[in-house]
């Protein structure tokens, strides 16, 4: 029996929209996939993961620059890799140059992970997905917890140093702005404090400590920490590259544990944002239990950190996949 005709219009309509409903879906987390490269350049992941193990091998904080700039480039509008371009007069104003990119390092080694990609797969891997592999493979060197991250990231034409701020809060900000600003792309009070748990390691420079320390000491600061403190910045008006020194986390300022908020509670967080999470109802039993449990405080920052990962990217044919991390292709 023949269908009449006029049976085959709606779905005719439909399938011509089709096409449509899935740029609807466009830049959502849903759009990445798990081993997106797994056709198209198979040994994608490894070759990331051994160029972050050999940079690590050499230059041990690398593996924390990974960690932060995953946050720098997810929290500002995407995971685009836009905080890795360069500046290129009248064209490019790079987020490098914002204030709050003050202390990055490591970013020329980005161009070693990227060469060794390209060499087996040119034109397919994106900055983007190396800005969030780097700092999954960055987060297990430094004790952290294995993660499972999707890939299918594109890289943005763009750098957006004139919004930075807007997007990532000062050291010495309010608990309610911070947790705002994590809230605005979709992570909770608890994903929050874990992801702050990236400062049990690294460096601070002085110059975003020393409003703690003079003319009077902040007194949510334990006394005999202050005093050391004051030891590592013995002036309130530093030179802004000068002197620096391992985070909270004296102990183990290499490794990604709960040291840090084992700190927190002892009144030795580093920054005003760090010690805030104490010192806030809403902040402080996470602390408490991330304090108490290593395990726990691993699977909720692995689960922040995908969430952090998965913040609005470019995918389909949005952006493109750059050739060198620090400039668009077409200039
Ligand atoms: C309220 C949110 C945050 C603020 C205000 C903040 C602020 C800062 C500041 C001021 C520094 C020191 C820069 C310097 O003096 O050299 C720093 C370092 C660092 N931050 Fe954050 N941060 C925040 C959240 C995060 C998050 C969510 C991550 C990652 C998940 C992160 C990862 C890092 C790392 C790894 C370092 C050490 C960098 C190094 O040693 O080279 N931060 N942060
Ligand atoms: C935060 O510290 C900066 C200096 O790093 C200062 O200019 C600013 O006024 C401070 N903000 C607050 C809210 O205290």
């Amino acid at each position: 029996m023949a269908t009449p005709k006029h049976h085959c219009t709606p779905s005719f309509i439909f399938l011509l929209f089709l096409p449509l409903l899935f740029h609807f879906n466009l830049g959502k987390g849903d759009d990445l996939q798990l081993n997106y490269y797994s056709q198209s350049c198979p040994n994608a992941e490894e070759i990331i993961k051994q160029e972050v193990t050999k940079l690590y091998d050499k230059h041990g904080n690398t593996a924390v620059s990974w960690i932060r700039n995953l946050f720098h480039d997810c929290m500002v509008k995407s995971c685009d890799a836009s905080v890795l371009l360069e500046t290129v007069k009248g064209r490019i104003e790079s987020e490098k140059e914002s204030p709050r990119s003050f202390g990055m390092r490591n970013f020329k080694y980005v161009n070693t992970i990227k060469d060794a990609v390209e060499k087996e797969c040119p034109l397919t891997v994106s900055c983007a997905d190396i800005v969030s592999l780097s700092a999954r493979d960055g987060i297990l060197m430094l004790g952290g917890p294995r993660i499972e991250m999707k890939t299918g990231r594109r890289d943005s034409d763009e750098s957006y140093a004139t919004v930075v701020e807007d997007y990532i809060p000062d050291h010495n900000d309010s608990i309610s702005l911070v947790l705002s600003r994590f809230q605005s792309i979709g992570i909770d009070v608890e994903g929050t404090v874990a992801l702050l748990g990236a400062h049990s390691v690294g460096r601070v420079h002085c110059i975003n400590l020393v409003d703690r320390l003079y003319p009077t000491v902040d007194p949510t600061l334990d006394p005999n920490y202050a005093d050391y403190l004051k030891g590592r910045c013995p002036t309130p008006n530093p030179d802004p590259m000068g002197v620096f020194y391992a985070r909270n986390d004296r102990e183990t300022p290499m490794i990604l544990d709960n040291m840090y908020y084992k700190n927190l509670l002892g009144h030795k967080g580093l920054l005003t944002v760090d010690q805030q999470l104490v010192s806030d109802p809403t902040t402080y039993p996470y602390v408490e239990n991330f304090a108490t449990d290593n395990g726990y405080f691993h699977d909720q920052f692995a689960r922040a950190v995908l969430l952090l990962s998965e913040n609005n990217p470019l995918t389909g044919d949005q952006g493109e996949i750059r050739k060198d991390c620090r400039f668009v292709n077409s200039n």
